[in-house]
């Protein structure tokens, strides 16, 4: 009977290992997420509250950290009050990716969320490509 006990609870153990995978995503699967999230809102003729200001994040920088650029455009979203529910999906999964509780966002220049949401796109894209000619080197 010991013998077989010791093989359920290793079994046990084994499916919990399995289903705590299968419910924490990896950081490439979420940032997959955050890109067809972004793809779904930027497929309409008009991306959601288009014409709502967000602080601008600069992408571009390549002196800045991808958390910390990623917090920026989860706090800039965050603002986005009018259309909050359709933001909270993407909202989440970039909170998910940075890992972060603060980032610094300055709010002097603003850009409408329509130019917002496709440099967001054109940004975790490009970490996505770039994590995955890592991945495979
Ligand atoms: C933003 O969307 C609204 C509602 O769909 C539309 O009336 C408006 O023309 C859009 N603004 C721009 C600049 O596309
Ligand atoms: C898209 O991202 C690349 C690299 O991340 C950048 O060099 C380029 O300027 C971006 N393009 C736009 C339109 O934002």
């Amino acid at each position: 009977m010991l013998p077989s006990l010791k093989t359920a609870f290793t079994l046990l153990s084994l499916i919990q290992l399995i289903s705590s995978r299968a419910v924490t995503p990896s950081p490439q699967q979420t940032l997959k997420e955050v890109i067809l999230l972004i793809q779904q809102l930027n497929s309409g003729a008009q991306v959601p509250c288009n014409d709502t200001r967000v602080a601008q994040v600069a992408f571009t920088d390549r002196k800045l950290p991808d958390q910390e650029l990623l917090c920026q455009a989860d706090m800039a979203l965050t603002r986005v009050t009018s259309c909050k529910e359709t933001y909270e999906p993407l909202i989440t999964n970039l909170k998910r990716l940075h890992g972060k509780k603060k980032c610094f966002l300055r709010d002097e220049n603003e850009i409408y969320l329509r130019h917002f949401l496709p440099a967001l796109g054109n940004f975790t894209q490009g970490m996505y490509r770039h994590r995955g000619s890592l991945a495979t080197q």
